[in-house]
């Protein structure tokens, strides 16, 4: 028999009784000791935040970290924080939402959600914060030894949001986007003033473009735990063969090792096996793996501060490349040496497009392929390479896969290469099966080789160099992992 509902209550809640809310809060052991361990990023954080207050020295800064973003009805996606939040608190893995960083006149607090006694409700009814939903959460005294920041608690943040400004002549700026309910606090505060806030965007995605010690080890970590991945998949493509679906086989491998190695994968990874290496993201990843195939691998294990590695291989099922295969890889690994010979500081951001899309273009001509010259190919008005490769050939990396992505056009893609950088080198050549310009013995074949690079203040350093990356090389480090 079915019950009527109360109609005011959500179908699947249970109301509380008094009895309940009485007994609820009774008879629970004291909380253990604080161990909370301060952050190593702590060294670093406060000239991070020196220096955005330094951009605009007499402004009020708000730094959201975001809320819970709905993955469907009352399930939320888990947490990440906004990256300019973490790169400035040092809070990494799934900390903090709903927290907001406010600077203003040199000084940094935090507002956070602190734990609550166990005598308020939300300690059993609230799925998002409380203790018996989420686990319990940190005080201020634990968040503040942690993070070395002044920390209060989140319901002292609209009146400090409100206060009158230190400087007079300041503003307030808002990273805009992040967290909607400040938002509209602001513009509720302030009006609206979408070229500030779009100004300290863009300060702070240029602020991450050249890194500092500890985000270059980060690095290092995020690229020897990629490594284990993809040793792990190495090592089990006879079962991703056996079971079938391989491509997701493959998924599951890598990311059980970003889970256990680090925080997640810092993108979805992509496991593309024979034609499905042609499409650039394919990250479906539901197709077959077969033998005599090349699986393009690109993933990448995201370290718990948030740092991700963003790394390709391109494997031979098999364990050997066909000559075909072999053909395209050296193409596509000629390239990249190419661009990672012209990453140096001092060097136009571009040069290492267009020292790898020279080499591109000039294999294509050779195969036949390319219908017109290499030089009318690399012109602006010509371009017809791209047919093949329409990527760029290389990306900030750092918190953000793509990272700095805000930052303008002339520091950007049109800015100059310095020491402390890191980027992606990705060149790929992609023949799909339909293109009727490719010969019948290449079409198919997609390989791309992707490796992460910090420019130091000679030249370059490949921090994912452990990966091999000669077609050689490749074979024996298969060769050597399936036999482990
Ligand atoms: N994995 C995405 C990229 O390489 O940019
Ligand atoms: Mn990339
Ligand atoms: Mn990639």
């Amino acid at each position: 028999m079915t019950k009527k509902a109360q109609p005011s209550l959500p179908n699947r809640m249970v109301p509380y009784s008094e009895a309940f809310t009485a007994f609820i809060p009774e008879q629970w052991a004291p909380y253990p000791p604080d161990t909370t361990e301060p952050l190593a990023a702590n060294a670093h954080t406060p000239i991070r935040r020196q220096a955005i207050q330094e951009a605009f020295p007499h402004d009020r800064l708000v730094i959201p970290a975001g809320g819970y973003k709905v993955r469907s009805n009352d399930c939320d996606f888990r947490f990440r924080p906004h990256s300019a939040f973490a790169h400035l608190t040092g809070l990494g893995e799934d900390l903090e939402p709903d927290a907001v960083l406010v600077i203003e006149d040199g000084d940094a607090v935090l507002y956070f959600h602190a734990r609550v006694p166990r005598t308020d409700p939300e300690f059993y009814a609230s799925a998002q914060y409380g203790e018996m939903w989420v686990g319990p959460r940190p005080t201020l005294e634990e968040m503040s030894r942690h993070t070395n920041l002044t920390v209060r608690d989140s319901g002292a943040m609209k009146a400090a949001l409100a206060a009158d400004l230190v400087h007079p002549d300041g503003q307030v700026r808002v990273v805009p986007g992040v967290d909607p309910r400040i938002d509209a606090l602001i513009v509720a505060l302030r009006g609206p003033a979408p070229e500030a806030d779009r100004e300290l965007e863009v300060a702070l995605s240029e602020m991450r473009m050249v890194k500092d010690p500890f985000e270059i080890e980060q690095m290092e970590a995020a690229c020897a735990a990629t490594l284990t991945g993809f040793e792990a998949v190495i090592a089990d493509i006879p079962e991703a063969l056996r079971r079938g679906r391989g491509e997701r086989w493959v998924e599951g491998i890598f990311g059980l090792h970003a889970r256990h190695l680090g925080n997640a994968v810092g993108y979805d990874t992509i496991a593309a096996a024979g034609e499905h290496a042609c499409t650039l993201h394919w990250i479906r990843n539901d197709g077959q793996i077969r033998d005599g195939d090349l699986l393009l691998l690109d993933a990448g294990v995201e370290v718990d501060s948030l740092y991700t590695a963003d790394i390709t291989r391109t494997l031979p099922v098999s364990g050997r490349f066909s000559p075909a295969q072999r053909q395209v890889y050296e193409a596509v690994l000629e390239a990249q040496q190419a661009g990672m010979d012209a990453a140096r500081p001092g060097a136009d951001f571009l040069d290492v497009h267009r020292a790898a899309v020279r080499v591109i273009a000039t294999r294509l001509f050779e195969w036949g392929v390319l219908p017109v010259s290499v030089d009318e190919a690399l012109s602006d008005e010509g371009g017809q390479f791209r047919r093949w490769m329409v990527h760029g050939t290389s990306h900030h990396l750092g918190i953000d896969v793509h990272d700095c992505a805000q930052a303008r056009y002339e520091v950007y893609r049109g800015g100059t290469l310095e020491p402390g950088m890191i980027i992606t080198v990705e060149p790929g050549i992609y023949l799909k099966s339909t293109d009727l310009m490719v010969p019948e013995h290449l079409r198919g074949i997609g390989v791309r080789i992707e490796d992460d690079i910090l420019i130091t203040e000679d030249g370059c350093r490949n921090l994912s160099a452990a990966f091999p990356r000669d077609p050689d090389a490749v074979e024996a480090w298969m060769a050597e992992v399936q036999s482990r």
